[in-house]
């Protein structure tokens, strides 16, 4: 593997050239796609031979057809070049294992050639033979071996990335939904999902309910989608409520503190989680964020633990004197009114919560990612409050009972 800063560098005599540059949200929603158009009229120019341009980066659909005519007009012979969509779909955390045992491979292809070149080259994982192979990275539960390809049009391509993960985050939005009539008529939302998600043609994944969608990915390509859509002259209701639900959902959230606490002004709150999600130190549209900011507007002191977000989240701080950052959970729960679990790391469902409450000015804790079981954290006598779950309250013990007949 080499490395160069110098474009025509790295493009003499190569077949295939990758673009996975950022393609980050304008004002308007619509994807910024200038850097993907500077590298395509440098590639324009340094053309030493025919090339297949694949682009990973996930762009609105059209745009592949688009870099075809930049290409041409900015100098390449259009017997030079094919440009193909490849678009990825890792996650961030997973992104080795995603990638080598994926669940599809979308080559999306608008000629024969493109497609013979992008399949000869995913060849070790179509024919499963990396995967057997003595240095191979260990696979995943359910790794799908070998990997499905899916070959499309490039446009098809481009919209299947848009589409796929506009569709996650409306499973994530509609669970939303479906915990906020839970709490409001007595349901579980855990039993809900364990109903709904035992459906094949529904599946459990991406139904855990919380505070919201973040990171750098869902935000941006529901906008993106949302702004193809309209510009084309359709209205897609559907991602705009799904968009609103995704906000609504940490309002709800800070809401159900406030009641807690009747009101948040004043009061110390310990903070869990500051990532976007579990296993990452991003930062980037994090609900957590969110959900601290508004707590911060209304008054509140904020001491935050996260395994691996912290210096990010500090950034987003700057020299706020009501927020300061732990290096443990039981540091962030000393002396709190409350707890807030607002990411969904691992590490904390083996927390010692004895520990954890016998630090805190009130047992109270409020967990946005239902990381625990309401039976559990009425033994561990906290006084519980999750999404689309009933609030419970510890069992008394029994000086507690006596103290209280007394
Ligand atoms: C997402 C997609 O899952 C990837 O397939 C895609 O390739 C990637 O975006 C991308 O476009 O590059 P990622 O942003 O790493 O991956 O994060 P996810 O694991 O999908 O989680 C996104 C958000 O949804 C997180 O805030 C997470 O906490 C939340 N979430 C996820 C829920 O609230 N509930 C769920 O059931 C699942």
């Amino acid at each position: 593997m080499r490395f160069t800063t110098s474009l025509s560098k790295g493009l003499g005599g190569v077949a295939m050239v990758f673009i996975a540059v950022g393609t980050p949200p304008c004002e308007n929603g619509e994807a910024d796609v200038s850097v993907l158009d500077a590298v395509c009229r440098e590639i324009a120019r340094s053309a030493d031979g025919f090339k297949l341009v694949i682009v990973k980066s996930t762009v609105p659909v059209g745009t592949n057809e688009r870099i075809a005519r930049v290409l041409q007009r900015d100098g390449a012979h259009p017997s030079c070049f094919r440009v193909a969509s490849n678009p990825e779909f890792l996650r961030e955390g997973t992104a080795v294992t995603d990638f080598l045992y994926p669940d599809r491979i979308v080559l999306g292809c608008n000629c024969p050639r493109s497609a013979d070149l992008l399949t000869k080259l995913y060849k070790p994982l179509l024919d499963g033979s990396y995967a057997v192979s003595s240095n191979a990275i260990p696979a995943p539960d359910n790794a799908r071996i070998p990997a499905h390809v899916v070959l499309t049009s490039s446009a098809s391509a481009e919209l299947i990335k848009h589409a796929s993960n506009a569709l996650l985050a409306t499973k994530i939005s509609f669970i939303n939904a479906i915990a906020n009539i839970c709490e409001v008529n007595g349901a579980d939302v855990k039993e809900v999902v364990d109903g709904i998600g035992t459906d094949q043609r529904i599946g459990s994944k991406f139904l855990k309910p919380g505070i919201g969608y973040g990171g750098s990915c869902f935000p941006k390509d529901l906008k993106a989608l949302w702004a193809v859509a309209h510009e084309g002259g359709y209205d897609f209701h559907l991602l705009e409520d799904v968009m609103q639900i995704n906000k609504e959902q940490r309002a709800q959230f800070v809401r159900k503190v406030r009641q807690a606490l009747w009101t948040l002004k004043g009061k110390r709150l310990g903070v869990l989680g500051l990532a976007f999600k579990g296993g990452t130190d991003d930062v980037r549209e994090s609900p957590a964020i969110a959900v601290i900011r508004q707590l911060l507007e209304e008054g509140s002191y904020i001491t935050a633990y996260d395994p691996a977000a912290t210096s990010r989240a500090r950034v987003e701080f700057p020299a706020d004197a009501q927020i300061t950052f732990a290096t443990s959970a039981y540091a962030a729960a000393t002396g709190a009114d409350a707890l807030l679990v607002l990411t969904e790391w691992e590490e904390f469902t083996a927390l010692d919560l004895e520990r954890l409450r016998m630090r805190m000015k009130q047992p109270i804790l409020l967990d946005g990612r239902n990381l625990f079981s309401p039976q559990q954290m009425k033994e561990a006598g906290f006084i519980y409050y999750s999404v689309g779950r009933a609030e419970v309250v510890p069992e008394l013990e029994p000086d507690d009972s006596s103290r209280e007949a007394a």
